[in-house]
């Protein structure tokens, strides 16, 4: 895998004030934000770089079980507790997966938002009696979770019966608090851990992520392999061999000297939107507090040079975009060379679909930095468990040094908790009438302009 950020620089954009010196120069600052955060790690305030190295054994095992024992899974989280989660299936799998005979394993769903439709549809579509369920939160209070599992619950027992139901649901909680963590303790769930010095976003490596992978049939250790060797990347001190010091920098510095505030990372193979959607939680989760912090968005290529490339190099230019450039897919489909008479069809003829792919993204790179628009671009050999580890290890390193570059905390998430309460107290949970009245007082306040047809 490999970082290429000429492009993203004063010498081969042709202009801006991030030149190679000034992001030399920024070494300083990012040897300090790397000091800061060694020190929490090794005071066990920060847990994601520990995880390639925990014991996997147990998560292994029951995802074993899982994968021999069941026809479905249906993972129920929302937020860190099932992008990452997502992300792997969408990049290792694929959308053919469920569909395919040959899959060795349950169908996988993921059960985050409380759309009725989609909660019903899931439940229609996995036979209980064949299905496991696995709840992840951490917290075990988000509401959208917890009404999701109570929903199963109810349609597990009605189906299998009380006993048998605690054996088709795992919890993957924290160790000691939390609703799902009580229940395990009072009615015999099987639970396995998120650790409790790792947050959501971050938790991709622990069972959270790993779980479902192993139920998915992946090499969950390539993946620990690939983050680990991302990880001993990631702690030398220079922009020369370390990723996260130049993802991290390049960002920073375009967005406090060129008032770039907006992040794209655009993934020119649909099996790694996903992982941008991963990146967009944790760029803007981890970073958008105390009014600093980028706008993450996602885009793929080439669908969304038809819908976002004339505003990129044309409209304001507040935006860095970060290329993710795949050399070779997993499967490849040449192009026919047919009516050769015709100019506008016949150049394509005898290239690939990727080869046509990999030219838009040069294309577009190229048209942004006429245009003055950085770019990263970031080069994945091929889409396996391994780049899957570097690329979640360098991105959450990237995002926990940018928190201490912003002098902000990455790790928590104050504007999401405030909306949690906020829904509790709307959803009559005792302890927060408060906080449900004053919703409703600001809600009232819409009605000051409004127009009806
Ligand atoms: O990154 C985070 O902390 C959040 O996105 C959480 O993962 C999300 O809010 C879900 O929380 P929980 O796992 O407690 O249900």
């Amino acid at each position: 895998m490999r970082i290429s950020y000429g492009l993203a620089l004063q010498e081969g954009l042709g202009q801006g004030r991030v030149s190679r010196k000034v992001l030399e120069d920024f070494s300083y600052q990012l040897e300090k934000a790397q000091g800061r955060l060694e020190d929490l790690r090794a005071r066990g305030k920060v847990g994601f770089m520990d995880l390639p190295f925990k014991d996997t054994g147990p998560i292994l095992e029951m995802g074993k079980k899982i994968r021999r024992g069941f026809q479905h899974f249906v993972l129920i989280g929302i937020g860190g507790s099932s992008l990452g989660a997502e992300t792997l299936f969408h990049a290792l799998k694929g959308p053919l997966y469920n569909s395919n005979p040959h899959r060795g394993g349950p169908t996988f769903h993921v059960m985050d938002n409380v759309d009725p439709v989609k909660t019903a549809e899931i439940l229609e579509e996995t036979n209980s009696a064949k299905t496991c369920f696995c709840v992840v939160s951490k917290s075990g209070s988000t509401a959208e979770s917890m009404a999701n599992f109570l929903i199963t619950l109810e349609v597990l027992e009605a189906a299998v019966g009380r006993d048998q139901a605690r054996k088709q649901v795992v919890f993957i909680t924290d160790p000691e608090k939390g609703a799902l963590r009580e229940l395990a303790r009072e009615e015999g769930f099987q639970a396995l851990e998120v650790p409790p010095n790792v947050g959501g976003r971050f938790s991709v490596l622990s069972a959270v992520g790993l779980l479902p992978a192993a139920v998915l049939g992946l090499d969950v250790k390539a993946l620990l392999a690939g983050a680990a060797r991302a990880l001993e990347a990631c702690k030398t001190r220079s922009l020369e061999t370390n990723p996260a010091w130049v993802i991290a920098a390049l960002h920073y510095l375009h967005h406090t000297l060129e008032g770039r505030s907006i992040s794209v990372m655009m993934a020119y193979h649909e099996r790694l939107a996903t992982f941008a959607d991963w990146y967009r939680q944790l760029w803007a989760e981890s970073l958008g507090k105390e009014g600093q912090g980028q706008t993450p968005i996602k885009a793929v290529g080439a669908v969304d040079q038809h819908s976002q490339i004339q505003l990129y190099n044309d409209g304001p230019k507040d935006k860095i975009i970060t290329f993710l450039h795949v050399e070779e897919f997993a499967k490849e489909v040449e192009i026919p060379s047919l009516y050769p008479e015709k100019p506008s069809l016949s150049y394509l003829g005898g290239h690939t679909l990727g080869g046509l792919l990999n030219n838009e993204l040069i294309g577009t790179a190229a048209a942004l930095a006429k245009n003055g628009v950085p770019s990263l671009v970031v080069t994945i050999p091929q889409v396996n468990e391994e780049v899957m580890g570097k690329l979640f290890m360098v991105y959450e390193m990237a995002t926990a040094l940018s928190g201490h570059l912003y002098g902000i905390n990455p790790f928590d998430q104050p504007g999401v908790e405030e909306g949690k309460k906020l829904t509790y107290g709307l959803m009559g949970r005792q302890g927060f009438e408060d906080k449900g009245k004053e919703a409703r007082e600001i809600w009232k306040k819409r009605k000051a302009g409004e127009v009806a047809l």
